[in-house]
């Protein structure tokens, strides 16, 4: 009886083909509200335009320093790309730590703190003195008027540092390097991490013309026609479209695959209400997922002899390493066990069995939305080009995605289960997107030149 409940309780998450297609269907539909003049300031679903109009060519050249912010690690970085026959990108980059009080701070406070770590990383590269363009990659959503200019359009995850909201970020940036009075940088290009992912993969792989994130949040960019962009003057060419799908589903769109453990996590977060599907798919969250059902199994009396310890009541213990280990087919119960007692969750070998399934349900769940996005993206760009088939590279980065036992594999599984039509190559970016956000700027120094 008490296995039927649990079956019971976990069975919300499991979704049929239908479900997934309609889930498919809808993203479609979000799609082409951001798109559309009369509907994109009411729509979920962004569609941020990037001013990005083409993936790397292999003439990009010149020293650039990049900033990469917003996902796990905050890093400075100096990228140098060498075009020409030989073309080639030589890296080298720095970690730098974000305080909580810094993330949910002041902005000014967040943006000195930044400036700090780019001056930390010039001392220690020994220049000082170069006045060198700086790309700044920015993983939240910006509402973009040119390469140079975004203004944030809300935080996500787990940033809330004040008055950012509706500021120019790249103005921000500016200011504070100003306050700073140590160095002078040229601000050439806003970016955003799907976009700089993207990028670093299509200047390997030139037929990569889609973005994905799968870690701490969720999201998605590609090369959208520029006549379907409505809101940015132009049809010719294409433009790099930062979707922001991690809000799909704010208007409600999602409501009746959302189950109560959902709803929980979304008003345990510093942003209610919204990025309703990031919440169901990426890595800062599916651990809090996790948390609540075990929270409810504990309280009906079927996990660690009812009694819900400190532990279980913290607000993310359950970080992506840790259910990627859980998860992990190499791994015995034993060894589950063992970590559930490192996060200080005393459980019997029943308990782990029971946490593993939980894990496993729940990230299930994630791929395959997550997949049944991509298949309404891909199938997009097929239409767009009037083919039956359409063979296409996705760029992809996270810690979800690349620590993850399953997520991957059941992800490419869907995309290609709902998107029969295309034939779709995944590429993991060994690079991370400060190297595409060079590459941005690089092509957005290029452009003030022939402008000046
Ligand atoms: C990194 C990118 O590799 O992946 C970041 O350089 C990006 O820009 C990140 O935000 C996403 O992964 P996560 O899991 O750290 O959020
Ligand atoms: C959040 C941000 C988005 C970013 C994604 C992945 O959804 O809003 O801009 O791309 O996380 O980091």
């Amino acid at each position: 009886e008490q296995s039927r409940q649990i079956q019971q309780t976990l069975a919300e998450f499991r979704l049929s083909k239908a479900q997934l297609l309609e889930v498919k269907k809808r993203m479609r539909a979000e799609i082409e509200r951001g798109l559309k003049k009369e509907s994109h300031q009411e729509a979920a679903v962004k569609m941020l335009p990037t001013f990005v109009r083409s993936t790397p060519d292999g003439s990009e050249n010149g020293d650039f320093l990049a900033l990469d912010l917003g996902g796990t690690n905050f890093r400075v970085l100096l990228v140098k790309i060498r075009s020409g026959k030989r073309r080639s990108v030589e890296m080298h980059n720095k970690i730098y730590q974000i305080p909580i009080e810094v993330m949910q701070g002041t902005g000014e406070e967040l943006f000195d703190h930044i400036v700090h770590c780019i001056s930390d990383f010039l001392d220690y590269m020994g220049m000082k003195s170069a006045r060198l363009p700086l790309g700044f990659t920015f993983s939240f959503p910006c509402h973009q008027t040119s390469l140079d200019a975004g203004k944030l359009v809300t935080w996500t995850k787990g940033f809330k540092a004040t008055d950012c909201e509706g500021e120019d970020v790249v103005e921000l940036l500016r200011d504070a390097i100003k306050r700073k009075e140590e160095f002078e940088l040229d601000v050439v290009a806003i970016v955003n991490d799907t976009v700089g992912t993207m990028m670093t993969c299509a200047y390997e792989e030139p037929t990569c013309e889609v973005g994905l994130i799968a870690g701490t949040g969720s999201n998605a960019c590609y090369m959208e026609e520029m006549k379907n962009i409505e809101i940015v003057e132009g049809n010719e060419g294409r433009m790099c479209v930062n979707m922001e799908w991690g809000a799909f589903g704010d208007n409600g769109c999602l409501d009746d695959i959302r189950t109560q453990y959902d709803t929980s996590v979304d008003e345990n977060s510093l942003n209610e209400g919204k990025q309703r599907y990031e919440k169901m798919c990426s890595g800062m969250y599916l651990g809090e997922i996790v948390r609540q059902i075990l929270i409810d199994l504990t309280k009906r009396g079927f996990l660690f002899r009812g009694q819900i310890s400190e532990t279980l009541k913290t607000t993310g213990i359950f970080e992506t390493k840790f259910l990627s280990q859980i998860e992990s087919d190499r791994l015995a119960l034993l060894q589950v066990r063992g970590i559930l007692q490192q996060l200080g969750l005393d459980s019997t070998c029943d308990d782990s069995i029971i946490v593993k399934e939980v894990c496993g349900t729940v990230s299930h769940r994630a791929a395959q939305i997550c997949g049944a996005g991509m298949a309404a993206v891909v199938d997009k760009i097929r239409e767009n080009r009037g083919l039956d088939h359409l063979e296409v590279t996705v760029g992809v980065d996270g810690t979800l995605y690349k620590l993850h036992p399953h997520f991957s594999r059941i992800f490419q599984q869907t995309v290609k289960e709902l998107a029969p039509k295309c034939d779709v190559t995944f590429l993991l970016s060994e690079d991370g997107s400060g190297k595409g956000a060079a590459l941005i700027t690089a092509v957005g120094c290029r452009q003030r030149e022939l402008e000046a």
